[in-house]
C-alpha cells in the first residue's frame, strides 16, 4: 500500500537560483525523495529588501508549498531564514529546515583564528547573524563582507567573465588582507562561484560552505519525524519560477549543465 505520507514531496525555496546549490545536496543524500524548488525570480534579489518583505514572500512561498502537500520545507536562502524561520515555524506544522553561514565550522578549520563571511546587506544585518557571531566570539574573529552584484553574476549563469572576476576579487581580498584564511560562503548563490573565489584567495585559503550539512539535517528531522521516503525509487524535482521560465531554463542549463524544464509559478502566488 502507498503510504501518502512518506511519498509527498519536500519544499524548497530560495530568491532565484542559489538554493539549487543545496537541492544538489539534497538529491545525493536523499535520492528517493521528490522536490518542489521555487525560484522568487520575480522578487529578485532578497539581499538589498527590508526583513518585513522578504518574511512575506517566504511566507507566501511557503502557503503554495503546503498547497503543494510538501511534507517539510528547506528554506535554501540564508537572507530568507534570517528574516522569516522563526515566523514560518511557528505558523506552519511541518518541519522547516533553515541555512546560515557555517561560522562554527569555519571557526574551527581556521588557523589564524579570523574567518571571513561574504553574505548579502540582509543576512549580514540581520539580529540572527549578529547572534550566531556573538555566540562563537570566543573561538576567533568574524569578519564580513557583502558582495555586491553576486547574486545577478548567478542569476546570469555569468561565472567566469572579466566583470564576474572584477566583482568577485574586491570582497575576498578585503577579507584576506584582514588575516582571513578560511571563507564562509553565507548565500546560497555564492557555491556557484568557488571556482572563481579559490582562483581569487589562493588554494590554501578554506572555502565553507552548509549546503551539505542543511541536507543532513533534512535526512535527520525527516528520519525523526518518520517521514522519510523508504521506496527505492529516484525522486522527481519540479522546479517553478515566479519570474520567466524561458530565461531561467537556459540559465539553469548553464549552470548545472542539463537541461531542465521550470515553470510558472501561478500568479495568485507571484
Ligand atoms: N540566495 C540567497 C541567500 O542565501 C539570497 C540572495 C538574494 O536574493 O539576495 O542569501
Amino acid at each position: 500500500m502507498t503510504n501518502q505520507v512518506t511519498v509527498a514531496p519536500i519544499g524548497v525555496f530560495d530568491s532565484g537560483l542559489g538554493g539549487l546549490s543545496v537541492v544538489g545536496h539534497i538529491q545525493q543524500h536523499l535520492p528517493s525523495e521528490s522536490l518542489i524548488y521555487v525560484a522568487d525570480t520575480g522578487h529578485l534579489p532578497y539581499g538589498p529588501k527590508s526583513a518585513g518583505y522578504v518574511a512575506e514572500r517566504a511566507q507566501r512561498l511557503s502557503a503554495f508549498l503546503i498547497e503543494q502537500g510538501v511534507k517539510a520545507i528547506v528554506v535554501a536562502c540564508n537572507t530568507a531564514t534570517a528574516a522569516a524561520i522563526s515566523s514560518l515555524r511557528q505558523t506552519l506544522e511541518i518541519p522547516v529546515i533553515g541555512i546560515e553561514p557555517g561560522v562554527k565550522p569555519a571557526l574551527a578549520k581556521s588557523r589564524t583564528g579570523v574567518v571571513g563571511v561574504l553574505a548579502t546587506e540582509g543576512t549580514l544585518g540581520s539580529e540572527k547573524f549578529r547572534r550566531l557571531v556573538n555566540e562563537h566570539s570566543r573561538s576567533g574573529k568574524v569578519i564580513v563582507q557583502p558582495c555586491h552584484g553576486w547574486v545577478e553574476l548567478v542569476e546570469r549563469g555569468e561565472l567566469d567573465t572579466p566583470l564576474a572576476l572584477r566583482l568577485v576579487t574586491e570582497p575576498v581580498e578585503l577579507l584576506l588582507q584582514q588575516g582571513a584564511d578560511t571563507l564562509v560562503l553565507g548565500c546560497t548563490h555564492y557555491p556557484f562561484l568557488t571556482s572563481l573565489i579559490s582562483q581569487v584567495a589562493g588554494s590554501d585559503v578554506v572555502i565553507v560552505d552548509t549546503g551539505r550539512a542543511i541536507a543532513q539535517e533534512l535526512q535527520r528531522r525527516l528520519g525523526q519525524e518518520g517521514l522519510l521516503n523508504e521506496q527505492q525509487t529516484l525522486g522527481q524535482t519540479e522546479l517553478r519560477t515566479s519570474g520567466r521560465p524561458d530565461t531561467l531554463a537556459l540559465t539553469i542549463q548553464s549552470l548545472l549543465g542539463s537541461a531542465v524544464q521550470i515553470k510558472q509559478l501561478p500568479q495568485s502566488w507571484c
